[in-house]
């Protein structure tokens, strides 16, 4: 049996259970986002030989060093004492600029923030106790903002508050940024082909501002999936097409992308490709391009997190 114990009081992990799970099972205030270890909203700490494998992805190395864990990523292996993190100096202030309706279910959201990043990226958005993780949209060293696109569902407890209750000059809190889906400059002349389904796409065409940024020689090819064929950011990408010789795109319905890849690509041996979108999405597409000849190593995902 192992037990954990958080403010002077012992809890017992049930089986495989996280640290996270046990303490919301005891109806323990703690907050928490994605539950995937992406977030980053849930950290505790912890003294460092108490901690298992796993559970610091994505911390920096004075985190590490100070046993912070990420809780919804911790299964114990012997008991733990856990403190409570202050991430308050963690997050950062960041102002609406704009906020703008894309297509009936997209929301563009522009924010003026201190915050370095690089394009594909991602950030925790914090409003009170609920904590999301979106994809930056734009290239800092093109654009003054941070720019999001949003999936609004009628019942997602963050999108309606941005879509409903979110104005220009409202003040948002920011953590991170956060993540590794972003263009490498190693290879100037490897052909860069980026699959997208939905607001997927937003990291992508960031990825690709870059890379365009950087004088990026080869190829550029986006492949942009919606549920009907018609792409939220069509004209954008069309304006960036007629500015970039080497870029292009083309949109299809995202349950057809695999049979687009499959006619289109013969092979895509030697180029990198990037895949943004829901798990089942991402996994199919990953294998389909593995199928033509793209190696593991040069297969650069990321995955939508449910926060269902
Ligand atoms: S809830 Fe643990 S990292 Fe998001």
């Amino acid at each position: 049996m192992t037990d954990i114990e958080f403010k002077n009081t012992r809890y017992t992990i049930a089986g495989e259970e996280t640290v996270l799970d046990t303490l919301l099972r005891h109806k323990v205030a703690i907050p928490y986002g994605c539950r995937a270890g992406a977030c980053q909203a849930c950290i505790l700490q912890s003294d460092a030989s108490q901690i298992p494998d796993d559970c610091q992805p994505g911390l920096n190395p004075q985190q590490i060093r100070q046993g912070y864990f990420l809780a919804c990523r911790c299964v114990p292996d012997q008991d733990m004492q856990l403190h409570e993190v202050d991430i308050t100096s963690q997050k950062i202030p960041a102002t609406v600029s704009e906020k703008f309706l894309l297509d009936n279910h997209t929301l563009r959201l522009r924010l003026n923030c201190r915050i370095r990043w690089v394009a594909g990226q991602y950030v925790t958005v914090w409003i009170g106790d609920i904590a999301r993780c979106y994809s930056i949209a734009s290239v800092a060293r093109l654009d003054p903002f941070i720019e999001f696109h949003i999936r609004v569902y009628p019942h997602g407890a963050m999108s309606s508050l941005l879509y409903n209750q979110t104005h220009p000059g409202d003040t948002l809190q920011l953590q991170g940024p956060l993540g590794s889906f972003v263009y490498h400059h190693d290879k100037p002349d490897q052909k860069l082909l980026l699959i997208g389904a939905g607001t997927g796409i937003a990291p992508l065409i960031g990825i690709a501002r870059d890379a365009i940024e950087h004088g990026h020689a080869a190829t550029i090819r986006l492949l942009a999936g919606s549920e009907n064929n018609e792409c939220y950011e069509e004209k954008h990408l069309q304006r960036i097409q007629n500015s970039a010789s080497q870029f292009s795109y083309h949109t299809e319905r995202t349950d057809n992308i695999e049979t687009v890849l499959n006619s289109h690509y013969p092979s895509l041996r030697g180029q990198r490709i990037y895949i943004c979108g829901g798990e089942d999405f991402v996994r199919r597409c990953k294998k389909t391009c593995f199928m033509l000849g793209a190696s593991p190593r040069d297969i650069i995902t990321e995955e939508f997190i449910n926060f269902a």
